[in-house]
């Protein structure tokens, strides 16, 4: 089947796309014959967005997502790919649990990766799977902290270890850099803890520390190391020093770029997510990290919970939100007040997730490669109403904030799965 897109605006030109079953097959300014069309209409095309960390969830926590509400989230997103992390009840820690995830992940109308996790004590069954070559397993996921319900590392052997295998199956380790001990000082020096804590007991400094460390280890032993969701001012500086040394790669969310603490007193424990939402300072630093060519990718650390479960007090509260319907937008808008352009978007968005992740013909619009496309209009207005995501999850730290520019088709594997 040959699907034609007319009126394509595509790195600023006027180009029109043929795609032959699931690929691209010719751009430029004949127009071929084909079985569909659609007129785009002189609205900007990007390659559709590979999102590398979601927490579907599903299996035994449905109610918070499963893989139908998070594909219908993610393409009202303009989210054409997604890694799924490992933190899951079960865990993704051995080949058992994976199949059960491969099972259920049958149902997603997108594409998806599998995040799997690394810990003390499932060495052998992460080599168990490893060996078998699977090219469904994009990363071996790593926390230094607890975060909710996920097993963490606390032993620097270990890490080490984590590191030599990544490096032997040639995968990149993605960690999540908030140390456990240096959270558990902080939070002994407050008594009543609230929300208002969370910056302070979650501390920079922990980051900070655990970012160094797996920086310092990753030198030593040669693997590539993807940092998630990062925070600090003091993290970008760290990176674009060792950048040049390392095989380092930096992802920062559309949360730690926007928010700061301070969304805290309007979202509540909405807005309660590890890391923490920082300070201003951090935002600016972030975006200046996304210009100078520090930061690599966009995460959302899409993280849906129920709504009664963040209603409870601060304590109780699990961390995290949901990010698939708000990331383009909010990113389209800071394209359209010039704060980063287009191009620099694409490239955080799509190419160097697929670069980095070894995702093949996917991440560019290029003949030969995947036709995973979003079709966004730059002057689409919108106000973020969390009651209408398709997630579970409805509600957002972002609650009623307004911008230009939205998705208004998706494409997937050359089949319109959004409009
Ligand atoms: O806020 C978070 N929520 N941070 C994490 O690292 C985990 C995530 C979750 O799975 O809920
Ligand atoms: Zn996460």
């Amino acid at each position: 089947m040959k699907t034609l897109l007319k009126n394509c605006k595509i790195s600023g030109q006027n180009q029109n796309i043929l795609i032959s079953g699931q690929v691209i097959d010719y751009i430029g300014s004949n127009i071929p014959d084909a079985d569909i069309e659609y007129d785009i209409k002189n609205n900007v095309v990007i390659p559709g967005i590979i999102d590398p960390h979601v927490h579907v969830r599903d299996l035994k926590q449905a109610e918070k997502e499963d893989w139908t509400s998070a594909s219908d989230a993610a393409l009202t997103g303009g989210i054409t790919t997604i890694f799924d992390m490992p933190n899951n009840r079960p865990p993704t820690v051995n080949l058992q649990f994976l199949n059960l995830k491969r099972e259920k992940a049958k149902k997603a109308k997108i594409n998806y990766k599998f995040n799997i996790a690394a810990t003390s004590e499932n060495i052998s069954q992460l080599i168990e799977i490893l060996k078998t070559n699977p090219d469904d397993v994009t990363a071996l996921k790593l926390f230094l902290a607890g975060s909710n319900t996920n097993e963490f590392v606390k032993k620097e052997e270990d890490i080490k270890q984590i590191f030599e295998i990544s490096l032997k199956y040639n995968l990149p380790v993605i960690v999540h850099t908030e140390i456990q001990q240096c959270i558990e000082n902080f939070s002994e020096k407050i008594k009543d803890r609230t929300l208002k804590d969370h910056n302070f007991i979650r501390n920079r400094e922990c980051s900070v520390k655990g970012t160094e460390l797996v920086i310092s280890l990753a030198k030593e032993i040669g693997n590539k190391l993807y940092l998630a969701h990062i925070s600090t001012a003091e993290e970008i500086n760290i990176i674009k020093t060792e950048k040049n040394n390392c095989n380092i790669f930096c992802e920062v969310t559309p949360h730690h770029l926007l928010l700061d603490e301070n969304i805290l007193k309007e979202a509540g424990n909405f807005g309660k997510v590890n890391p923490p939402l920082r300070t201003k300072k951090d935002n600016e630093r972030i975006l200046q990290g996304i210009n100078d060519g520090t930061v690599d990718t966009i995460g959302t650390d899409h993280a849906p919970h129920i709504l009664s479960e963040k209603l409870q007090s601060y304590m109780h509260a699990p961390s995290g939100f949901p990010g698939l319907e708000t990331y383009l937008p909010l990113l389209l808008n800071e394209i359209n007040i010039g704060n980063i352009t287009l191009q620099k978007f694409t490239e955080l968005s799509s190419g160097n997730v697929a670069k980095i992740f070894n995702l093949k013909n996917r991440g560019k619009i290029e003949t030969g490669f995947f036709a995973d496309l979003t079709i966004v209009d730059m002057n689409k207005k919108w106000a973020i109403q969390a009651k209408n995501f398709k997630s579970k999850a409805k509600y957002s730290p972002f609650e009623g904030m307004t911008g230009k520019g939205n998705v208004i088709m998706t494409f997937v594997n050359g089949e319109l799965k959004y409009n």
